[in-house]
């Protein structure tokens, strides 16, 4: 398989994705060698699955009422070339046929996503039931063959109609908008959601949607993204994130009066967790590692956990980081039962002190550090196989946060759709990594981690975030040429399905 190139605008996003934890090195230890399923708790206690989103797999895009969202739009502005979510994987009709996948592959677990623009169409308002019944369809399915729904309400795709009329997360009027979705979702589908997660990623979603304007919906100021046309990186990746949690606090809260007593699922919020590392062992790169954990995670981990933002955020942004009201506080505080980290590759960090000498400045330079691979370079490419990082995310977490239940939501190797199709079937760079990460995770359960599931992200191949139809993480490979649509199995498909069916991790690359 060739290995993945990566323009300007990519490594731009591989910055983003970058966003890491302090924690001790000495507790990390190598990860746990021949293991296999029955070495974690058993299902429900544990369970192993893998994802996908709305916009990425559905397709349908302008079908049975659906509307528009930010990420259909931020599509067709041609910022991912000719690419589209319009027919993606076309999950919406062919959603019986992928979850006998899942079947075949042996998940225990599917984590997918409710496209808020199909179930309202105008944001608010009337309820599209061809949407209410896709969703009750898809969620039925899963658990007549035993594989537990886990449902997160918002991946980057909020209805342009709440965007178009007043800014979409940038005003505190999606506050109630989200409230009233999140309830129709509750009340539609919570009698068989026992997980849900309010948002997806969303210190990733600030960054790349306010801050670089990589992300829909694409917004940012000049010098700080690319092209930007609208926004102001200075000012709203903070606004954003501030609505964000008070959106997620009042969907919770709402959950937990209305719902939680007769549904008895559980609620909780997700970002992008990167083990953080100081480049060098300068006291100033190890200052900086720990301003970089402030920033990407402790910003939603710190108010979520404590009732407020990191000591270093108010230092360095000053007045433009929105406070909280004693209210606000106690309503974001301990809104989460369980917290949902995404992990793909460990960071090291590099202080930079100049970015603090300009006046106007965006989020990255009020973080006043570099985010760089292990060499010190711009991160490119293929993941690097550093497992040793999931540790790092989860001892601190233990630490810091008190240990909540966590599940790891996403995580995964990105290979190139650009080789032949022997090539694109035999990913074992994506097993090598797998393998390496759930190794790392056994680690960290037996140093006493409270992890509840791990997801390989993704199931199949899907309309990817950053790079369209090229870049691609699937256990499955999805033939976007032919009309058809045909899932292939990967190797990689091939090696989860023999783990989860009572093998030992290996045992398939012994056999092939
Ligand atoms: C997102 C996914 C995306 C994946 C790989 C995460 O940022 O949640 O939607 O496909 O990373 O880029």
């Amino acid at each position: 398989m060739k290995r993945m190139g990566c323009n300007a605008y990519c490594v731009l996003i591989l910055v983003l994705h970058v966003v890491a934890l302090k924690g001790s090195p000495a507790l990390v230890q190598a990860a746990a060698g021949d293991f296999s399923r029955d070495d974690f708790p058993p299902p429900p206690r544990f369970v192993f699955g893998a994802g996908t989103s709305a916009y990425q797999v559905e397709g349908a895009a302008f079908e049975d009422g659906r509307s528009p969202s930010i990420w259909d739009t931020f599509a067709h502005s041609g910022r991912l070339g000719d690419d589209n979510g319009d027919i993606a994987c076309d999950m919406y009709h062919k959603y019986k046929e992928d979850v006998q996948l899942m079947v075949n592959t042996g998940l225990e677990a599917y984590r997918f996503s409710i496209s808020w623009s199909r179930v309202l169409p105008n944001g608010r308002g009337p309820v599209n039931p061809k949407g209410v019944h896709y969703y009750n369809s898809l969620i039925n399915e899963l658990l007549s063959h035993g594989i537990q729904p886990h449902v997160t309400l918002f991946h980057y795709d909020i209805p342009q109609a709440l965007e178009d009329e007043y800014g979409g997360w940038l005003s505190p009027k999606i506050v109630k908008d989200f409230t009233t979705f999140a309830d129709v979702c509750f009340r539609e589908f919570g009698d068989r959601v026992s997980h849900w997660t309010t948002m997806n990623e969303a210190n990733v979603f600030v960054m790349g949607g306010y801050d670089t304007g990589a992300f829909p919906p694409g917004r940012c100021s000049s010098p700080f993204g690319k092209n930007c046309t609208r926004g102001s990186s200075t000012t709203e990746p903070y606004i954003a994130t501030h609505n964000i949690l008070l959106s997620h606090a009042s969907a919770a809260r709402l959950y937990k009066e209305k719902y939680q007593a007769k549904q008895h699922g559980l609620i909780g919020l997700d970002i992008l967790a990167y083990g953080l590392v100081p480049l060098t062992n300068s006291s100033e790169d190890e200052k900086a590692a720990e301003r970089v954990h402030d920033f990407f995670h402790g910003w939603f981990l710190n108010p979520l956990v404590f009732g407020d933002y990191p000591e270093s955020m108010k230092k360095s942004v000053g007045p433009r980081l929105p406070s909280f009201t004693p209210l606000q506080s106690k309503l974001v505080k301990g809104s989460c039962d369980f917290f949902g980290l995404n992990h793909y590759r460990t960071m090291y960090i590099k202080d930079d002190p100049d970015s603090l000498n300009t006046n106007t400045r965006d989020y990255l330079g009020d973080m006043a550090a570099n985010m760089l691979s292990k060499q010190g370079q711009v991160p490119v490419g293929e993941f690097p196989i550093d497992p040793a990082g999931l540790q790092i995310v989860l001892e601190n977490f233990k630490e810091v946060y008190g240990n909540l239940p966590v599940f790891i939501y996403e995580n995964g190797q990105m290979t190139n759709h650009n080789a032949s199709l022997d090539a694109i079937l035999n990913d074992t760079s994506r097993v090598a990594y797998l393998e390496a990460f759930m190794g790392s995770l056994l680690q960290a359960i037996r140093n006493g981690s409270n992890v509840k599931g791990y997801f390989v992200w993704s199931f199949m191949d899907l309309f990817e975030l950053f790079d369209g139809l090229k870049a691609t993480f699937g256990l499955y490979y999805v033939d976007f040429e032919d009309p058809d649509l045909k899932r292939y199995a990967r190797f990689s498909a091939h090696w989860y399905s023999s783990f989860l069916k009572r093998r030992r991790i290996n045992q398939y690359l012994w056999d092939h």
